[in-house]
């Protein structure tokens, strides 16, 4: 241990330096708790990581399948990588089996729902107007503002629509879009986001086409 220890210091379990052999111990014990704790956590996320993975994949999937036309390849491993403002935006490519361009789908994210972020993706037909909608994560509240789950025909009320052929608020800012009963922040961020989506497709129309079209 190298710790000398003196006559005098030995009666007090002190070293010459001062340290109790209790705190040699303490420092000892305290050591492999972490290293195996450290090392439990690696282990977890090791095995964990691929599961978390795939579920994550699955539940993408399943949410592409409900924004997108009935497709023929996989969505999921057919993507564009556009970047935008606020960094790289994943575009997933639907097409028929003639390989033509059936649709487009990403991810907008509202950051003012009444509890926070709003997780949408949304599905895009090349003409610019909305196939569908759906909700990927939220917190809002119970019996409010998950009206924006809950409620399918509002949800409906996107497809079709395209930047120009409705009113992008909601009915009580002056819009075509529903409010819900003592929750109006919530649909208003949903809109705003969308909205927001068309706008980014808008401006990269040509790109996306020009990306996926006969190739
Ligand atoms: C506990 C609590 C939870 C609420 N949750 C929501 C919600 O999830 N979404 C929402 O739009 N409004 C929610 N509201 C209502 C909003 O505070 C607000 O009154 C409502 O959205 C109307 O907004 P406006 O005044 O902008 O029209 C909640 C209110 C309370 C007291």
């Amino acid at each position: 241990m190298g710790v000398r220890m003196s006559d005098s210091k030995k009666r007090t379990g002190k070293s010459q330096r001062g340290i109790s052999r209790d705190m040699v111990m303490m420092v000892v014990a305290l050591t492999l708790v972490t290293v195996i704790a450290a090392t439990l956590l690696g282990l977890t996320d090791k095995v964990t990581r691929e599961p978390i993975l795939q579920a994550q994949r699955e539940m993408l999937h399943r949410s592409l399948q409900q924004v997108l036309p009935v497709h023929t390849n996989s969505t999921l491993d057919e993507t564009l990588k556009i970047k935008t403002a606020d960094g790289i935006r994943t575009i997933y490519v639907a097409r028929d089996a003639e390989n033509k361009v059936l649709a487009f789908a990403w991810e907008v994210v509202a950051p003012d729902g009444y509890s926070g972020s709003i997780r949408i993706l949304m599905g895009v037909l090349p003409d610019g107007a909305v196939y569908a909608v759906r909700i990927t994560d939220h917190r809002e509240t119970p019996g409010l503002g998950d009206g924006i789950v809950r409620n399918k025909p509002w949800l409906d009320f996107f497809s079709g629509k395209t930047a120009d052929n409705v009113r992008w608020a909601v009915k009580k800012d002056g819009g075509d879009f529903d409010q819900f009963t003592g929750a109006t922040i919530t649909p208003r961020a949903v809109v705003k986001a969308v909205r927001k989506g068309l706008a980014f497709f808008a401006k990269n129309r040509a790109l996306l086409l020009a990306k996926t079209v006969g190739k």
